[in-house]
């Protein structure tokens, strides 16, 4: 037998090779729920129009409830041969309901509906990840707080740099996901109008009215052009972007946090909850949560580079290749939200050493800097100058073997003889990051403030949402 729902014209049935590779229910039934509500939305709005009768839109409503709850319970039977969620929705209705099930169907394809249900799909998960990337900047934040005056070394070229604290690298994070979120945000925005109603390709000769249905499912407008709504795809691609940024600012914090808890660094201890041991090494306590955040992130870009190559040189309007465009942005939105919610936990976890970050801290001169500074400051030396004395003076430690602030006044004077003790008490730790008071800059009393802020930012958001 030829295929029900399409069938009309054909004699033969499928062959099965065609079947397999047609087939999309096991990926399409995730859109089951906005399948559903776009299809009530439609029949309410084909009766207030006049184009089905008002009792066969209830038959219709009553049916579709009857099938989400079947479908949320486990208790529907996905059929393959009927292809998508699309048909085997529509076959179980006309099971529940008879010929009356035939009537949904009108003014509509499958084109838009598909384009439909996969934009409230893609605008669901833009409102879960920003809750997640919410949560995220909530936990950093809260541990930047408790961390404003924890100095620890700040790295460039992964070189002892500068003190910087841990709080003030923490609230970096919360600055990226933030615009993590504000890209999601600007994504949602374009995403937000709705395709229904465009039919197959054209639009309708039915006096349907599509302002109601893209009301009805929280869309801000109807699609202008019929050929774009169900052609158009950036909506996922914009989405994915969004999701690779932030699933590779995911991957960098989960590198720091690999590096940090090695014990050839030594400065983040995970607790048993996030890490996990060796079968054969038995002192082994391995990051793997942090290892598998860093590679999910692999997936995620791939979906965007998969889907990107589906859709370049495709013509309009509607092209079976665009069924493909779901299941790598499902998996990917998957393995961000898995990743976030994973380092949402290690940063909950992690501990700090914090004596080891502050002698980590003033390895390698990192208050090269403020002695520096002292010497433009104090003896109102050219900064290029104070650059090569203070190289001069470390070349002297370095020599000695001893950190900056171990070195004797004597022995500075012997490089720069107008130093006075009271360039010693830059050369601290918590002397350098206390004066690094510039907006944005890493003291103590600026971490503090910020981190607050956030805090209460995030928790009035909170409240409203
Ligand atoms: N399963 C299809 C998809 O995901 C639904 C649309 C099919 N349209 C069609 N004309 N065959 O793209």
């Amino acid at each position: 037998m030829s295929n029900k729902m399409w069938g009309g014209r054909f004699t033969e049935r499928p062959d099965a090779i065609m079947e397999e590779i047609n087939v999309s229910i096991d990926v399409d039934r995730h859109l089951y729920a906005q399948d559903i509500a776009a299809s009530k939305a439609h029949a309410a709005m084909l009766a207030a129009q006049g184009i089905i009768t008002a009792s066969d839109a209830k038959n219709i409503g009553k049916g579709l409830d009857t099938i989400l709850s079947e479908i949320g319970e486990g208790a529907f039977d996905f059929k393959r041969a009927l292809e998508d969620i699309h048909m085997n929705v529509e076959s179980r209705l006309s099971e529940l309901i008879g010929p009356a099930a035939g009537r949904l169907h009108t003014a509509r394809s499958r084109n838009d509906q598909v384009a439909t249900d996969f934009r409230l799909y893609v605008r669901d998960t833009i409102d879960q990840t920003d809750a997640a990337l919410a949560a995220f900047q909530h936990a950093l934040a809260a541990r930047a707080l408790e961390h404003a005056a924890t100095v620890m070394p700040g790295f460039t070229h992964l070189q002892t740099a500068q003190p910087v604290t841990f709080g003030h690298h923490l609230l970096a994070y919360v600055e990226m996901a933030a615009r993590d979120r504000g890209r999601f945000a600007d994504a949602r925005k374009r995403l937000n109008e709705s395709p229904l109603g465009a039919a197959a390709l054209a639009g309708t000769s039915f006096p349907i009215d599509r302002a109601a249905t893209a009301k009805a499912l929280g869309f801000d407008r109807p699609m202008a052009n019929s050929l774009d709504a169900v052609s158009d795809r950036d909506f996922v691609l914009e989405t994915l972007s969004a999701a690779s940024i932030a699933a590779v600012h995911m991957s960098r914090f989960a590198e720091e946090i690999v590096i940090w808890t090695s014990p050839l660094v030594g400065l983040v201890r995970l607790s048993d909850k996030f890490t996990t041991g060796s079968s054969i090494m038995p002192q082994k306590r391995n990051p793997d949560a942090a290892e598998l955040v860093r590679a999910k992130t692999g997936r995620v870009i791939g979906a965007l580079n998969g889907l990107l190559i589906v859709m370049k040189g495709l013509p309009l309007a509607y092209q079976k290749d665009m069924q493909e465009d779901k299941q790598g942005a499902m998996e990917a939105f998957s393995a961000l939200s898995l990743a976030i919610r994973a380092m949402t936990g290690m940063v909950l976890d992690l501990v700090p050493d914090e004596a080891r970050m502050k002698a980590a801290a003033g390895e390698g001169y990192a208050t090269a800097t403020d002695l520096a500074d002292w010497l433009v400051r104090t003896l109102k030396m050219p900064f290029r100058d104070a650059h090569h004395v203070t190289g001069r003076i470390v070349a002297l430690a370095s020599k000695q073997d001893v950190a900056l602030h171990e070195l004797t006044l004597k022995a500075m004077q012997e490089v720069e003889p107008r130093i006075t003790g009271d360039a010693l008490r830059v050369l601290s730790v918590e002397a350098s990051v206390k004066s690094r008071t510039s907006y944005g800059g890493t003291a103590p009393k600026n971490v503090f403030s910020q981190a607050k802020a956030w805090l209460k930012r995030l928790e009035k958001e909170r409240k409203l949402g």
